[in-house]
């Protein structure tokens, strides 16, 4: 039998590859102008930096992490997400001392051991950024001017962006018995899940998507009405950051976010062109992970990540023909002697980094445009022995149809020049 991926871990092949490069060149020239620096960190961790930052009660820490025993009975685990990683890097690396505010961007696969389906993976990957060590209400404001603007440069302008504060841990808590309290009171009216729900993680309730749930979360506390002052403070200068800059959002009081270290801001994004699986990208502020993870307690921290494969689904769902990678120059050769000057002249326009194409077995002319045409060229070289002997040669451009003669030592000049123009 032939051996199969993991189920959930998906190969990307090469008429997809366009569009990732696509994606990472974007996100890196958007990242980059928004003063966002790249950071790797390793694919696994040790198991207890993601249950002690995403927390205990979590769906990811409690089902869906892919941990496993190194020697030495220590627990490692393959990334879920990269938030902790780099929060324990930035401490690990002395940056919270030596220069505490960091702008970092992350491109790279995460793994949890989810159900999978469209748009939903076990191995998957997100573009991330994090703003280490500011509290400020312009910095949440910035990283969703972001992912706003980066949306825009790839053709997905019609996100929605809601919005939601949770306030600091203190006034969290007293909302949750609040919460409780109030579910507890129509507990009979709650599904299976909302039942262990209310044991394990009661915030969980509200993202309840049961029919029969809805009214009884209708009716429960909401948390934007019993968060702190100085948190309600914030929160109004985040959106009057993001009315100035003309980004529509919505704000959703039962948006609480799965992870355990947010406070203050939390966000998501999502797309209509997805289908159940409709968040894009999500984030938001974690003032008190850099303490908690033993930094120093003061430095606020807020950041986002998009997921690359729902980013990819709904642009094919939009029918947005990204680029593909066409051959720039593709040579046609007729005989021996004309394909050995042809393969001479496709290394040299690879050498200067243009992508040149040539058949390499012995193909009819016919068969030779028809894949120039196929792969989209935007000029072809047709090469034979009268070509040689007059030590001229016409090159067409495919786009245009015109065609010109050219000295054959100046095929290289012609072609770099018509690149220049081109980019
Ligand atoms: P998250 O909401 O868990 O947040 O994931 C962010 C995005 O990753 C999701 O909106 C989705 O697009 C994508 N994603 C998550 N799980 C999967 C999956 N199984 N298959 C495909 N795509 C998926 C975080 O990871 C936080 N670290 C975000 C953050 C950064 N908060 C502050 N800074």
């Amino acid at each position: 039998m032939k051996i199969q991926s993991v189920k959930g871990a998906v190969d990307i092949l090469p008429e997809d590859i366009g569009l990732w490069h696509f994606i990472e060149n974007k996100t890196r020239e958007m990242f980059e102008s928004f003063g966002f620096q790249e950071i790797r960190t390793p694919i696994f961790e040790k198991t207890e930096l993601f249950s002690r930052s995403v927390g205990e009660g979590t769906d990811i820490v409690s089902k869906e992490m892919y941990s496993f025993e190194d020697k030495g009975d220590k627990s490692l685990t393959l990334r879920p997400e990269l938030t902790a990683s780099v929060v324990r890097a930035y401490l690990q690396h002395g940056l919270s001392v030596k220069e505490p505010f960091q702008k970092l961007y992350y491109i790279g696969p995460m793994f949890r051991r989810e159900r999978p389906q469209a748009g939903r993976q076990r191995q998957f990957h997100q573009v991330g950024v994090e703003t280490l060590g500011g509290s400020a209400p312009g910095l949440d404001a910035e990283v969703i001017a972001l992912a706003a603007r980066f949306f825009n440069s790839i053709g997905l302008g019609d996100i929605r962006i809601v919005l939601n504060s949770v306030g600091m841990p203190q006034s969290r808590e007293k909302y949750i018995e609040l919460l409780k309290e109030s579910l507890l009171k129509e507990k009979e009216t709650l599904c299976q899940d909302c039942h262990v729900r209310l044991e394990k993680n009661v915030l969980r309730v509200l993202d309840c998507k049961v029919a029969t749930c809805q009214p009884v979360i209708e009716k429960a506390p909401q948390i934007l009405d019993h968060i702190d002052d100085e948190s309600l403070a914030h929160f109004e200068k985040v959106k009057a950051c993001l009315d100035q800059l003309n980004i529509k959002y919505e704000i959703n009081p039962r948006l609480v976010r799965g992870l355990d270290y947010y406070t203050r801001t939390v966000f998501e994004i999502s797309h209509s062109a997805l289908g159940a699986q409709d968040a894009i990208g999500a984030g938001g502020r974690y003032d008190v992970l850099i303490g908690n993870m033993g930094g120093p307690k003061e430095l606020g921290a807020t950041g986002f990540a998009l997921g690359i494969e729902r980013i990819i689904l709904a642009l094919k769902n939009k029918q947005k023909v990204v680029e593909r990678i066409s051959p720039f120059v593709t040579f046609v050769s007729l005989g021996e002697e004309a394909w050995t000057k042809n393969y001479e002249l496709l290394f040299q326009l690879r050498d200067q980094g243009i992508y040149a194409e040539m058949e390499m077995g012995d193909k009819s002319l016919k068969s030779q445009m028809r894949s120039a045409d196929k792969n989209q060229a935007n000029y072809v070289v047709v090469l034979g022995t009268e070509e040689l002997a007059q030590k001229e040669v016409p090159i067409k451009n495919l786009k245009t149809g015109e065609q010109e003669k050219v000295a054959l030592d100046k095929v290289e000049d012609y072609l770099m020049q018509k690149y220049k123009e081109a980019n």
